[in-house]
């Protein structure tokens, strides 16, 4: 075997490994040159069949061509390597032209919209803002309201009850008592914003869980006509400055007289329609003048002190403003509702 032979081979594996321009192809290349069956093995082989003297400078130059060809081979590999990887992360990386995952913000709850809609009202009335508990003495709830044990009104007010003596509260008004209770006499102008519980089949307008605001105004001298102006304002302030209210007598213990007041239909002015079913009022809350039991009860003298007192639900005022057509929707949450809400609003 000549050197010129092995020069030969020498050049055109370097040849081949210029020319290899993808890792797969310079791996064929390795094989061709190096492996176990290459022409390069096979000489290497046969190193014992040459005379003595010329095995080691064969050898030699043998490994020389070896080491020239793993050299070349080692290099071109780093490159094909780096070349490759590089090809792959332009291609991965992100597009920023796609248009990206947008999450919507969020939006208020229409419930709690109204809620804050209706104490702004009061408050600029100049009433204050009171509180009470949901879990309540039946003494707060029915009897200091002047609805005795074995009243047939509380069958109007059927609820969950604790034990004998406390109840999830039927309505705010217990607040009434709380807060005469708290006061000592002293006149009174709060609201009472909160939740309310009764034994109910719910359907699209009845709910077991609702809200209501709860008035109450006492002081001396306090007259039908107050509470009249008062609702008055408050259902132009919620509904617009052409609606007019209407007092219909009505019943509750605690007040005396009692009314149910209406407010003219916006949709058909009064005249009749769907959404007032023909009467041309809509009901919207029930009020009266504080009870003189219940004044006296709580430690007002009812020869000196009146007041009046109301309560309009908080739901009820969601579904008529925004044409809700079930009353569950305010409480399940559902984000298709939410979401239908927020374009009305
Ligand atoms: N508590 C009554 C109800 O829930 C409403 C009301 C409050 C009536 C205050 C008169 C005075 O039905």
């Amino acid at each position: 075997m000549e050197n010129e032979n092995l020069l030969k081979l020498k050049n055109a594996a370097l040849k081949d490994i210029e020319e290899a321009n993808s890792v797969d192809s310079l791996n064929a290349v390795r094989n061709t040159y190096l492996s176990k069956k290459s022409e390069l093995s096979s000489l290497t082989s046969q190193i014992g069949q040459l005379p003595p003297e010329d095995r080691k400078a064969f050898g030699a130059a043998l490994t020389e061509v070896r080491v020239a060809i793993t050299s070349a081979i080692e290099e071109k590999m780093t490159y094909l390597k780096n070349k490759e990887l590089e090809e792959k992360l332009e291609k991965e990386q992100i597009d920023i032209s796609l248009p990206g995952i947008s999450y919507e913000p969020g939006g208020r709850d229409p419930f709690y919209v109204i809620q804050d809609e209706m104490i702004e009202i009061f408050l600029g009335m100049g009433f204050e803002v009171a509180d009470g508990p949901e879990v309540e003495k039946d003494l707060y709830n029915f009897e200091l309201l002047n609805i005795p044990k074995d009243h047939p009104a509380r069958d109007m007010q059927d609820t969950f009850y604790i034990n004998d003596n406390e109840l999830l509260r039927t309505h705010t008004s217990p607040v009434q008592a709380r807060t005469m209770e708290a006061k000592k006499g002293a006149p009174v102008r709060i609201i009472c914003p909160g939740k309310t519980y009764r034994r109910d089949d719910d359907d699209a307008t009845h709910s077991h869980q609702f809200a209501q605001i709860e008035g109450l105004v006492i002081d001396k001298g306090i007259n039908i006509g107050h509470l009249k102006a008062t609702l008055e304002l408050f259902a132009k302030k919620m509904f617009g400055e052409k609606r007019e209210i209407r007092l219909r007598s009505s019943y509750f213990p605690f007040t005396e007289p009692s009314v149910e007041v209406d407010i003219n239909c916006a949709n058909c002015g009064g005249k009749g329609c769907n959404m007032c079913k023909g009467t041309g009022y809509i009901e919207i809350l029930g009020a009266g003048m504080v009870h003189p039991n219940v004044l006296k009860m709580n430690g007002y003298d009812p020869e000196e002190y009146s007041g009046f007192a109301f309560g309009v639900g908080i739901d009820r005022m969601a579904v008529l403003r925004y044409g809700i057509d079930d009353i569950r929707k305010l409480y399940t949450n559902d984000v298709r509702f939410l979401k239908q809400f927020k374009k009305m609003s």
